[in-house]
């Protein structure tokens, strides 16, 4: 294993989409931002220096950061934001995954636009678990709004109503030909005949869910969340925000005489308004160095075929047939006891309007989201400095619910139980504790999928399901031989999800929907793990350089 250098200027940048220029976030004036790659193995040092005048840190997502959660990242949560003009050394050791992760800022919404690939190679000499691939390719979906972050922040967060929806999706920050004027930003994969190639799917996207295909071809699932899975055959992938996918994908033996769109467009179910667009990027083989290139024609572009946005039993059977490889090399550790069981509601609510407000929720409400009825408010300083130094006190409380306080019909007809309470309250948990969470989609406003993603772990999917769970039937037929094992999971629309993971690594792991809308609106809760009695089982104490609030 070796230590890889990166320095990241947070920096503005002039960038062109959908006909308008406009100055956005960047790393190193990037867009979408540089690659990391890393062996398994391997210690990242990320130097990243803040230009621009907006507070800014950043995350690695899905990097489980063991005894390193001062190099998480969520503002507010493991550190106080990199302010105008200052650095921070983010310094961590990847173990125990290989495959495609990424990086985003994790503050307000400025992921929009800051956000790039983590490359996870195996250790090397070590080879996959599948033929090894010609090619790999990172592919990366986004969202581009036209108008600048803060109004599309503001519009969600002042009014309370939903946000303005993006104006085009994107594959490598790419909108591709179906917008308006965006012909030439098209994303083209260019393949050799009869050659296998490794996509990194990636989904950044802000707000969306994303069905992804590619014309005529079939893709092969080898590994999510940078964990290898049963290999299985798709014509069409399912990637939430916060989720990591790689396939692969065979190219033909001869060269067809047309190219292919590889196209994506959200899955959607919940009550708010969404851009049913589709972002379309290009297969194009390459001709052989035999062929002759002095007929060089526009080849038709043949259509991808992708499911009806709301289409949840595709969904549910694609989660379903994510499978750890459960083999002698790479096993799947699924917790066998349980120490702790919690029932968390996930959903929107609201809370009254403020006064002297206009507010675009339900009845002059405003919306809101919430895990249990409470909506999450970030504090000033830290999570995680807070717990470090005992100094909880004004900061968080401990007793986040662990249960729902009120028990209704959650999938029953809307409204229920639809005010949320705002409040900073985290759960517990000893060293070492195994966690057994049952999180439920709530229509209190609508069914909603959620993409629920969890800090600091690798959680394994034991069981999902339509409707409410039921604690007497439900936990039989959990699949505790080869389940899932991820750090992100869609809440089904109306049903729930059962996972399961050990809390071995201290510290404060943030827990939230990957819809940035419903973060913003108080999805999200904090588990604060304690240090074990071991020397290896402890946090050690922050850098020196840990930014100050
Ligand atoms: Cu990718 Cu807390 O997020």
């Amino acid at each position: 294993a070796i230590t890889r250098h990166y320095k990241f200027d947070i920096k503005m940048q002039n960038v062109t989409r959908l006909c308008q220029t406009k100055n956005i976030v960047t790393i190193n004036g990037q867009f979408p931002g540089p690659r990391i790659i890393a062996r398994e193995g391997d210690r990242l040092v990320v130097k990243v220096v803040n230009h621009v005048q907006y507070n800014v840190s950043l995350h690695w997502h899905g990097v489980r950061q063991l005894r390193s959660g001062w190099a998480d990242g969520p503002a507010y949560v493991t550190q106080c934001p990199i302010q105008t003009g200052q650095s921070y050394v983010y310094n961590f050791t990847v173990t125990g995954q290989r495959g495609t992760l990424f990086w985003h800022a994790h503050i307000s919404w400025l992921r929009v636009t800051v956000y790039g690939p983590i490359v996870i190679l195996p250790k090397r000499h070590a080879s996959y678990p599948f033929p090894q691939p010609f090619r790999e390719v990172p592919i990366i979906f986004g969202e581009w709004w036209k108008a600048d972050t803060e109004t599309i922040i503001s519009q969600a967060l002042q009014t309370g109503g939903a946000p303005n929806i993006s104006d085009a999706y994107t594959i490598n920050g790419l909108p591709g030909p179906s917008y308006n004027c965006s012909a030439k930003d098209i994303f083209k994969l260019k393949v050799k005949p009869g050659k296998t190639y490794l996509l990194r799917l990636i989904n950044a996207a802000l707000n969306d869910e994303l069905f992804f295909s590619i014309a005529n071809h079939t893709l092969t699932v080898v590994e999510a969340d940078a964990i290898y899975v049963k290999p299985f055959k798709t014509q069409i992938a399912l990637i939430s925000p916060g989720q990591t996918t790689n396939v692969l994908l065979r190219a033909k033996s001869k060269v067809p005489s047309t190219t292919f769109a590889m196209s994506a467009r959200p899955y959607a179910t919940g009550p708010a308004a969404f851009d049913n667009t589709t972002t379309t990027g290009i297969l194009e083989y390459e001709k052989s160095s035999s062929a002759s290139n002095s007929t060089i024609k526009k080849l038709p572009l043949l259509k991808a075929a992708l499911p009806k946005f709301n289409d949840s039993t595709f969904a549910m059977k694609f989660n379903k047939k994510i499978r750890s490889l459960a083999s002698a090399k790479f096993p799947a550790n699924v917790p066998k006891k349980v120490d702790r069981r919690f029932f968390f509601t996930v959903g929107l609510g609201t809370l009254p309007c403020p006064q002297n407000q206009a507010c675009q929720g339900p009845n002059n409400t405003k919306l809101a989201a919430s895990v249990n009825n409470v909506s999450f408010v970030q504090p000033n300083i830290a999570l995680l400095q807070a717990h470090f130094f005992n100094k909880a006190k004004g900061v968080f409380t401990s007793d986040f619910p662990a249960n729902p306080l009120i028990k209704f019909n959650y999938t029953g007809t809307p409204p229920r139980n639809i005010m949320v309470k705002n409040d900073t309250k985290v759960v517990v948990l000893p060293f070492n504790t195994s966690v057994e969470l049952v999180m439920q989609d709530t229509s209190i406003i609508g069914a909603e999928s959620h993409p629920l993603h969890l800090h600091g772990f690798n959680f394994f999917m034991v069981g999902q399901g339509i409707g409410n769970f039921n604690p007497n039937n439900d936990p039989a037929k959990f699949n505790l031989v080869d389940p899932a094992e991820r750090n992100t999971v869609g809440v089904p629309s109306g049903g729930w999800v059962a996972i399961r993971f050990l809390a071995d690594n201290p510290g404060v792991w943030f827990m939230h929907c990957h819809l940035e809308v419903h973060t913003s609106w108080g999805l999200k809760m904090a588990w604060v793990v304690n240090d074990g009695k071991g020397r290896k089982q402890k946090l050690p104490p922050p850098p020196s350089d840990l930014p100050k609030c």
